[in-house]
Protein backbone atom coordinates (compact mmCIF):
# COMPACT_ATOMS: atom_id res chain seq x y z
CA UNK A 1 0.00 0.00 0.00
CA UNK A 2 1.38 3.62 -0.87
CA UNK A 3 1.80 5.65 2.19
CA UNK A 4 -0.01 9.05 0.93
CA UNK A 5 1.53 10.95 4.28
CA UNK A 6 5.05 9.50 3.70
CA UNK A 7 6.30 13.11 3.05
CA UNK A 8 4.00 14.67 5.19
CA UNK A 9 4.34 13.00 8.72
CA UNK A 10 8.01 14.35 9.08
CA UNK A 11 6.93 18.46 9.77
CA UNK A 12 3.02 16.93 10.49
CA UNK A 13 2.95 18.63 14.17
CA UNK A 14 5.41 21.24 13.13
CA UNK A 15 1.92 23.16 11.45
CA UNK A 16 0.44 25.71 13.15
CA UNK A 17 -2.66 25.01 11.44
CA UNK A 18 -2.87 21.42 11.65
CA UNK A 19 -2.09 21.52 15.74
CA UNK A 20 -4.63 24.06 15.95
CA UNK A 21 -7.21 21.88 14.53
CA UNK A 22 -6.10 19.01 16.38
CA UNK A 23 -6.78 20.79 19.44
CA UNK A 24 -9.32 22.54 18.48
CA UNK A 25 -11.28 19.51 17.69
CA UNK A 26 -9.92 17.71 21.13
CA UNK A 27 -10.79 20.18 22.99
CA UNK A 28 -14.23 19.70 21.53
CA UNK A 29 -14.34 15.90 22.06
CA UNK A 30 -13.83 16.58 25.53
CA UNK A 31 -16.75 18.79 25.90
CA UNK A 32 -18.95 16.62 24.39
CA UNK A 33 -18.30 12.70 25.78
CA UNK A 34 -17.57 11.56 29.00
CA UNK A 35 -14.22 9.91 29.46
CA UNK A 36 -13.13 7.91 32.15
CA UNK A 37 -10.08 5.99 33.41
CA UNK A 38 -12.38 2.81 32.30
CA UNK A 39 -12.92 3.11 28.53
CA UNK A 40 -11.03 2.02 25.90
CA UNK A 41 -10.50 3.86 23.07
CA UNK A 42 -10.15 3.44 19.22
CA UNK A 43 -8.58 6.65 17.12
CA UNK A 44 -9.10 6.00 13.48
CA UNK A 45 -6.60 7.42 11.11
CA UNK A 46 -4.84 8.43 14.32
CA UNK A 47 -1.78 10.25 12.50
CA UNK A 48 1.15 11.20 14.67
CA UNK A 49 -1.11 11.18 17.75
CA UNK A 50 -2.29 14.77 18.09
CA UNK A 51 -5.92 13.34 19.14
CA UNK A 52 -4.92 10.45 20.92
CA UNK A 53 -2.33 12.74 23.30
CA UNK A 54 -4.85 14.85 24.31
CA UNK A 55 -7.32 11.53 25.55
CA UNK A 56 -5.01 8.80 26.61
CA UNK A 57 -4.03 10.56 29.74
CA UNK A 58 -7.95 10.61 30.96
CA UNK A 59 -8.53 6.94 29.72
CA UNK A 60 -7.39 3.22 30.23
CA UNK A 61 -5.83 2.34 27.04
CA UNK A 62 -5.72 3.88 23.31
CA UNK A 63 -5.62 2.02 20.12
CA UNK A 64 -4.01 4.32 17.44
CA UNK A 65 -4.75 2.76 13.96
CA UNK A 66 -3.40 3.83 10.66
CA UNK A 67 -2.81 3.21 7.28
CA UNK A 68 0.27 5.18 7.35
CA UNK A 69 3.58 4.06 8.97
CA UNK A 70 5.45 6.94 8.62
CA UNK A 71 2.75 9.16 10.73
CA UNK A 72 2.66 5.82 13.36
CA UNK A 73 6.18 6.08 13.70
CA UNK A 74 6.14 9.60 15.07
CA UNK A 75 3.08 8.99 17.43
CA UNK A 76 5.40 5.86 18.48
CA UNK A 77 8.31 8.51 19.20
CA UNK A 78 6.71 10.19 21.44
CA UNK A 79 7.62 9.03 25.26
CA UNK A 80 4.18 10.58 26.78
CA UNK A 81 2.06 7.82 24.84
CA UNK A 82 4.45 4.80 25.26
CA UNK A 83 2.66 3.23 28.26
CA UNK A 84 -0.74 4.15 27.22
CA UNK A 85 -1.31 3.47 23.39
CA UNK A 86 -1.24 0.22 21.37
CA UNK A 87 -0.79 1.24 17.58
CA UNK A 88 -2.11 -0.59 14.53
CA UNK A 89 -1.02 -0.30 10.87
CA UNK A 90 -4.05 -1.36 9.32
CA UNK A 91 -6.99 -0.52 7.33
CA UNK A 92 -9.63 -1.43 9.64
CA UNK A 93 -12.45 -1.81 6.87
CA UNK A 94 -10.30 -4.64 5.46
CA UNK A 95 -8.18 -6.36 8.49
CA UNK A 96 -10.56 -5.46 11.43
CA UNK A 97 -9.15 -5.58 14.90
CA UNK A 98 -10.12 -8.18 17.68
CA UNK A 99 -11.45 -5.63 20.28
CA UNK A 100 -14.49 -3.92 20.81
CA UNK A 101 -14.03 0.11 22.01
CA UNK A 102 -16.16 2.41 24.75
CA UNK A 103 -15.67 5.14 22.05
CA UNK A 104 -14.19 5.40 18.84
CA UNK A 105 -12.97 9.27 17.96
CA UNK A 106 -11.63 10.23 14.29
CA UNK A 107 -10.23 13.51 12.94
CA UNK A 108 -10.05 14.21 9.55
CA UNK A 109 -9.64 10.81 8.18
CA UNK A 110 -12.85 10.39 7.22
CA UNK A 111 -12.54 11.91 3.96
CA UNK A 112 -9.63 9.65 2.98
CA UNK A 113 -12.25 6.95 3.26
CA UNK A 114 -14.35 6.13 -0.12
CA UNK A 115 -17.06 4.45 1.59
CA UNK A 116 -18.55 6.32 4.18
CA UNK A 117 -21.19 4.11 4.62
CA UNK A 118 -18.62 0.58 5.03
CA UNK A 119 -16.39 2.67 7.51
CA UNK A 120 -19.66 3.88 9.72
CA UNK A 121 -20.68 0.07 9.45
CA UNK A 122 -17.05 -0.79 10.47
CA UNK A 123 -17.14 1.68 13.36
CA UNK A 124 -20.27 0.26 14.59
CA UNK A 125 -18.68 -3.46 14.38
CA UNK A 126 -16.38 -1.92 16.32
CA UNK A 127 -18.13 -0.70 19.50
CA UNK A 128 -19.63 -2.56 22.70
CA UNK A 129 -22.90 -1.85 23.44
CA UNK A 130 -23.79 1.70 23.74
CA UNK A 131 -20.38 2.63 22.58
CA UNK A 132 -19.87 6.12 21.12
CA UNK A 133 -18.36 7.57 17.87
CA UNK A 134 -16.96 11.51 18.35
CA UNK A 135 -15.83 11.96 14.28
CA UNK A 136 -14.72 15.03 13.35
CA UNK A 137 -14.09 16.45 9.25
CA UNK A 138 -14.70 19.07 7.09
CA UNK A 139 -18.40 20.27 6.46
CA UNK A 140 -19.48 19.73 2.56
CA UNK A 141 -16.96 22.35 0.72
CA UNK A 142 -16.38 23.22 -2.62
CA UNK A 143 -12.58 20.89 -3.21
CA UNK A 144 -10.86 23.67 -2.61
CA UNK A 145 -9.48 22.81 1.41
CA UNK A 146 -6.72 20.38 -0.62
CA UNK A 147 -4.48 21.67 -3.50
CA UNK A 148 -5.70 20.33 -6.72
CA UNK A 149 -4.73 16.88 -7.60
CA UNK A 150 -4.40 15.63 -3.64
CA UNK A 151 -4.24 11.96 -3.91
CA UNK A 152 -6.19 9.82 -0.94
CA UNK A 153 -9.07 12.95 -0.88
CA UNK A 154 -12.79 11.09 -1.91
CA UNK A 155 -14.75 13.30 0.24
CA UNK A 156 -14.66 17.51 -0.04
CA UNK A 157 -16.12 17.21 2.94
CA UNK A 158 -19.59 15.54 4.49
CA UNK A 159 -23.30 16.89 4.45
CA UNK A 160 -24.14 16.89 7.67
CA UNK A 161 -27.78 15.46 6.92
CA UNK A 162 -26.52 13.03 4.78
CA UNK A 163 -23.63 12.09 7.77
CA UNK A 164 -26.54 11.54 9.96
CA UNK A 165 -28.91 9.39 7.17
CA UNK A 166 -25.84 6.83 7.32
CA UNK A 167 -25.25 6.95 11.20
CA UNK A 168 -29.33 5.98 11.47
CA UNK A 169 -29.14 3.43 8.98
CA UNK A 170 -26.07 1.67 10.46
CA UNK A 171 -28.18 1.67 13.98
CA UNK A 172 -26.83 4.63 16.24
CA UNK A 173 -28.74 7.16 17.97
CA UNK A 174 -28.80 10.15 20.18
CA UNK A 175 -26.70 11.54 16.98
CA UNK A 176 -25.28 15.27 17.73
CA UNK A 177 -23.65 17.67 15.37
CA UNK A 178 -21.25 20.72 16.47
CA UNK A 179 -18.92 22.85 15.15
CA UNK A 180 -15.69 22.07 16.23
CA UNK A 181 -13.41 24.71 14.93
CA UNK A 182 -13.41 27.23 11.11
CA UNK A 183 -9.94 26.70 9.40
CA UNK A 184 -9.45 29.91 8.07
CA UNK A 185 -8.44 29.36 4.66
CA UNK A 186 -6.62 32.26 2.28
CA UNK A 187 -10.06 32.53 0.30
CA UNK A 188 -12.84 31.03 2.29
CA UNK A 189 -13.47 29.88 5.78
CA UNK A 190 -13.92 25.87 6.44
CA UNK A 191 -16.14 24.82 8.85
CA UNK A 192 -15.22 21.55 10.93
CA UNK A 193 -18.14 19.39 12.76
CA UNK A 194 -18.00 16.92 15.15
CA UNK A 195 -20.80 14.43 15.67
CA UNK A 196 -21.57 12.15 18.42
CA UNK A 197 -23.44 9.01 18.49
CA UNK A 198 -24.30 6.35 20.24
CA UNK A 199 -24.87 2.72 19.06
CA UNK A 200 -28.46 1.48 19.63
C1 LIG B 1 -5.48 14.43 7.81
S1 LIG B 1 -4.66 13.12 8.64
C2 LIG B 1 -5.27 13.35 10.30
C3 LIG B 1 -4.39 12.69 11.34
C4 LIG B 1 -4.83 12.93 12.79
N1 LIG B 1 -6.14 12.36 13.03
C5 LIG B 1 -4.82 14.39 13.12
O1 LIG B 1 -5.89 14.95 13.40
O2 LIG B 1 -3.72 14.98 13.15
C6 LIG B 1 -5.54 11.70 8.06
C7 LIG B 1 -4.99 10.39 8.55
O3 LIG B 1 -5.89 9.35 8.14
C8 LIG B 1 -5.11 8.24 7.75
N2 LIG B 1 -5.89 7.34 6.90
C9 LIG B 1 -6.25 7.51 5.60
N3 LIG B 1 -6.96 6.44 5.17
C10 LIG B 1 -7.05 5.60 6.23
C11 LIG B 1 -7.67 4.32 6.43
N4 LIG B 1 -8.34 3.70 5.45
N5 LIG B 1 -7.55 3.74 7.63
C12 LIG B 1 -6.87 4.36 8.65
N6 LIG B 1 -6.27 5.56 8.51
C13 LIG B 1 -6.37 6.17 7.33
C14 LIG B 1 -3.91 8.86 7.07
O4 LIG B 1 -2.84 7.96 6.95
C15 LIG B 1 -3.63 10.04 7.98
O5 LIG B 1 -2.73 9.72 9.02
Amino acid sequence: MTDLFKAKAKDWDENARRTQLASAIGSSILEHVSLNKEMTVLDFGAGTGLITGQIAPLVNRVVAADTSKAMLDKLASKPELKDKVDIFCQDLLENPLDAKFDLIVSAMAMHHVQDTSRLIETFAEHLNDSGIVALADLDKEDGSFHPAGTQGVFHSGFDRDDLRAILQSRGFEQIAFFTAHIVNGDQKDYPIFLVTARKA
